[in-house]
């Protein structure tokens, strides 16, 4: 079976402690927007090459708004990941969405402000669709990967990107959930904006830590909230990655149905010189 997966994992720091990872090695990637987050690790599990970026760097030295996300994208390209899956803690806007469960993302809404979202711009200007932002097959493979897991997963939800590093109001908290938003956090936009842009499947898992402010029935979100809850989810985090590369170990790799490796063919608007 060919097994030509690369599988780009962006994450929180204890993500990339799996047992049994053969040939880790952090390597450093420079881009030409600067560097990433932090090295990158790279590593096989199953015969599945695997690229780790811990997304905040290792001691979660950066703040969301001081990621380099184009670098951290364009690391990823450049260590040839093919797929990229990125897990990150989130809040929750819907009753049903407890902390512990994860959610398979099918949309965004994008409140940042104060971050490069684009690889395009002056000299050569691109317009990429993010209609459908998230690559259906990985998001499929992620649910199915969670399940397998023994975790409650939610497949589609719409996730609300805020700029932070403050948490919400409670008036912007209800606002989100009359706009039909289910989670919300602080990182996965621009994220897929620039995944889209460098042609490479992107689809993300959000692990519900805390209900935000809106429910009467529960203390505003706080950090050691959100830690609590990331150290309980470390393990099935690490367990729905590992179902994931064992899954993919069986499948073929073909490109994306949705046609996201080729999509800058119909987005590059400047004339060629
Ligand atoms: N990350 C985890 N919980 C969050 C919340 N309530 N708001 C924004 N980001 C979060």
């Amino acid at each position: 079976m060919q097994k030509d997966w690369v599988l780009g994992i962006i994450g929180g720091s204890g993500l990339y402690d799996i047992d049994g990872l053969d040939n880790p090695q952090w390597v450093d990637i420079e881009t030409p927007w600067g560097s990433p987050s932090d090295s990158i690790l790279f590593a096989e599990l199953d015969g599945i090459k695997l690229r780790f970026l811990p997304r905040h760097g290792r001691g979660h030295a950066l703040s969301p708004s001081d990621l380099n996300y184009r670098a951290n994208i364009d690391a990823m390209k450049r260590a040839g990941c093919t797929d990229l899956l990125s897990l990150s803690a989130v809040g929750s806007l819907q009753e049903a969405y407890a902390p512990g469960d994860f959610v398979v993302v099918d949309q965004f809404i994008d409140r940042t402000f104060k971050r490069e979202k684009s690889f395009f711009g002056k000299g050569c200007v691109a317009h990429v669709s993010i209609a459908d932002p998230v690559c259906e097959r990985l998001a499929e493979l992620a649910e199915k990967a969670a399940k397998t897991a023994g975790v409650k997963v939610h497949r589609g939800g719409t996730y609300l990107a805020m700029e932070g590093p403050q948490f919400s109001t409670k008036a912007e908290s209800h606002m989100y959930r009359q706009w039909g938003c289910d989670i919300i956090g602080m990182t996965n936009m621009p994220e897929a904006k620039l995944a889209r842009e460098a042609e490479l499947p992107y689809a993300t898992i959000g692990m519900v830590t805390d209900y935000d402010c809106w429910h009467e029935g529960h203390g505003n979100v706080d950090v050691a909230a959100v830690i609590a809850v990331l150290l309980k989810n470390a393990e099935k985090a690490r367990d729905t990655v590992k179902s994931l590369i064992t899954h993919l170990s069986t499948l073929e790799r073909t490109p994306s149905p949705q046609g996201i490796e080729t999509n800058l063919d119909v987005a590059i608007i400047t004339a060629p010189e």
